[in-house]
């Protein structure tokens, strides 16, 4: 199988690294030519829980050097999404599949927009990841992923990802109900991103203070109201509870938000919070948390460069 991988950050480079194990043929492809090539040059190396290794994918930021692939992977920040599936059509052949595993809500849909909704595949993972630095990250928390095809069949070709995510030692499973899965992963990034983000505190630490559990709790619950006048059905029964074992789970974890914040970098919340806040004002929902979050991590992002 010729796997794709778009975009080098701290899930692009474990899915390289994990899918490298396999005699399979993995590219990864970013449009900025000097990672490019230091990846072409250096290979990929991860550390972490899984060990440590190195790993030497092929590297490009021309598509026409990988050509038609079998599967695409998509890993940039989601405002990107748009841009790099536009970029990266020439991957796309009648029978390739393009596999999201991205945080939020809209990338199914921008993907879905530019090849068919026939040869998306969306996912959730709670693999933790870390960019340490360019073409090197540290497997930081292991996790289920979990993909599913927009119309819930489970086709050969949805089965042999499954296999091959399996086989390089990546738990993977197949759903049917894909919507379902992406909301109840987005009430777990509406719950930590943005208050790690602010209070620059590890997902284990953010639920050791009585503030900003309150938040999360509020916030949660807002997302919640959107998901059920939505009929969306989350898998967890109790979805803060989840949240906060999520936090435990990843406790050493540094959000991807944070990680963002940290590297004075745009982040995702309005594929996050923002979401809640859009589809709060869409249903007449309150929903005064979740836009108290968005309005605080965007004035983050705008003062970068100020100083006191
Ligand atoms: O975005 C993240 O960092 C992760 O999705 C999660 C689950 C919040 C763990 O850090």
């Amino acid at each position: 199988m010729k796997i794709a991988i778009v975009g080098p950050g701290a899930m692009g480079c474990l899915l390289a690294a994990f899918l490298s194990k396999l005699k399979e043929e993995i590219w990864v492809l970013d449009y900025n030519k000097d990672r490019a090539s230091r990846i072409m040059q250096g290979g990929i190396t991860l550390e972490g829980i899984s060990g440590q290794w190195q790993c030497n994918p092929k590297a490009t930021a021309d598509v026409k050097d990988i050509g038609i692939a079998d599967l695409v992977v998509i890993c940039v920040k989601s405002y990107n999404t748009k841009e790099a599936i536009t970029r990266s059509k020439a991957l796309v052949g009648e029978n390739t599949a393009v596999l999201t595993l991205q945080n939020g809500i809209g990338n199914v849909e921008i993907i879905a927009e530019a090849v068919g909704p026939d040869k998306v595949i969306g996912g959730v993972t709670n693999l933790g990841a870390t960019l340490l630095d360019i073409a090197k990250a540290r497997h930081a928390g292991k996790g289920e992923t979990v993909i599913g095809r927009i119309d819930a069949k489970t086709t050969t070709g949805i089965r042999s990802i499954r296999e091959i995510f399996n086989r390089a030692g990546l738990d993977t499973r197949i759903s049917r109900d894909i919507k379902s899965l992406l909301w109840s992963k987005l009430i777990i990034n509406v719950g930590i991103n943005a208050l790690t983000a602010i209070t620059r505190l590890n997902n284990g630490k953010l639920t050791e203070f009585e503030g900003p559990r309150r938040i999360m709790r509020e916030a949660v619950t807002e997302a919640i109201r959107i998901a059920k006048r939505k009929r969306i059905k989350l898998i967890y029964d109790d979805p803060l509870a989840k949240v906060e074992a999520v936090c435990e789970a990843t406790s050493s974890n540094v959000s991807s938000m944070l990680q963002d914040i940290l590297r004075k970098k745009r982040t995702e919340i309005d594929f996050i919070n923002g979401v809640v806040v859009r589809l709060g004002q869409e249903l007449s929902i309150p929903v005064p948390v979740n836009s108290i979050l968005v309005d605080l991590v965007k004035t983050i992002e705008a003062s970068y460069n100020f100083s006191l």
